[in-house]
């Protein structure tokens, strides 16, 4: 084989809690991830020539190495020298679909995208976990969307425990095209702003982080109860952003108040905001109702479900 087709879902944070400091300058963190049917289809081809390229069908997707994808291919050529010297350079294709910049980790799961489908292209026969280990060191987000489902993610993201799978809640997101907040802005600030209640202790911060555990939203999802789920969401990052960006405010604003919302809640560092439903029809009612309560052509509208896979292979040539 010398191409591989592969789906990159995006991702949704249920539950984000910010526990403390990290002496890396990141943050200690207690999430819970849900993949989404949401996704990014992303080729990776095998090139005569030893170079890495990337195209994409998306303006704001860069083709050079500022973009993960591209990095993600950089660290396996590293990584592995010998197998990039047999089977040479690699063609990547990005057909996006995940707004950029969203708090829906696309870029993420399209480096996580590449990885997979490397290993296959280069029959490195690597496990899942030595392809989140080499995923972490991408990107926080890069370990979990390898196995995606749903997951506790602790440390600065990158350490998993997998849930049992939640199949079938309904989803609309909602993200205004232009707009865009910055992850590191959003922790800085977050930081400035929060910090003096941060837990210093590491005894106390393990404590915590693995309070998660035994929390009301994992006996939730345990039981699979959509309503429950919806009612223990929770995004500390809303702190910071919802004050700084009224546009998201709004949206939550406006989802709180629709008939058949179990729950809303910005995802990640924003901007984009869900919804969680019972069923689809509800999902689309109400993205109708917010297409019409906000007429702004800026405003893009999904209807989605949560998944209970990561990457996966679609076709192989
Ligand atoms: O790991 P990643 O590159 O996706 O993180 C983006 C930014 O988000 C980091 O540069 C950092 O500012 C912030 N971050 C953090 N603590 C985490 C994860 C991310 O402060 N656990």
């Amino acid at each position: 084989m010398h191409s591989y087709s592969l789906i990159a879902p995006a991702k949704i944070n249920l539950y984000l809690e910010i526990i403390g400091d990290r002496p890396d300058g990141y943050h200690e963190l207690a999430m819970i991830l849900q993949s989404i049917g949401l996704a990014d289809y992303i080729d990776v081809h095998s090139i005569s020539n030893d170079t890495i390229r990337v195209h994409s069908n998306h303006p704001q997707v860069p083709t050079d190495n500022s973009n993960l994808a591209y990095k993600a291919a950089e660290l396996m050529t590293r990584q592995f020298p010998e197998a990039f010297a047999k089977y040479g350079g690699v063609e990547i294709s990005i057909n996006k679909q995940i707004p950029v910049a969203a708090g829906l980790a696309g870029g993420s799961t399209n480096a996580a995208a590449v990885l997979v489908g490397i290993d296959l292209l280069w029959k490195l026969g690597l496990t899942q976990s030595e392809l989140e280990e080499l995923g972490a060191t991408l990107g926080s987000d890069v370990p979990f969307c390898v196995s995606g489902g749903t997951a506790i993610a602790t440390g600065r993201g990158e350490q998993l425990s997998p849930l049992p799978s939640l199949d079938k809640i309904y989803i609309v997101l909602a993200k205004y095209r232009s707009l865009e907040v910055s992850t590191p802005w959003a922790y800085k600030t977050y930081r400035q702003e929060f910090g003096n209640s941060y837990i210093r202790d590491t005894n106390d911060l393990a404590a915590r982080a693995s309070a998660v555990h035994s929390g009301e939203i994992v006996k939730a999802i345990a039981l699979a109860d959509a309503g429950k789920i919806a009612q223990k969401l929770h995004n500390d990052l809303e702190r910071v952003v919802l004050p700084a960006y009224p546009q998201v405010l709004q949206l939550r604003e406006i989802f709180a108040n629709q008939e058949g919302v179990l729950g809303t809640m910005m995802s990640g560092s924003g901007p984009t905001v869900f919804a969680l439903f019972e069923s689809e029809q509800q999902a689309e009612q109400v993205k109708l109702h917010v297409r019409e309560a906000i007429s702004d052509e800026d405003l893009e509208l999904f209807v989605t479900r949560t998944i209970t896979h990561g990457i996966q292979v679609a076709s192989s040539i």
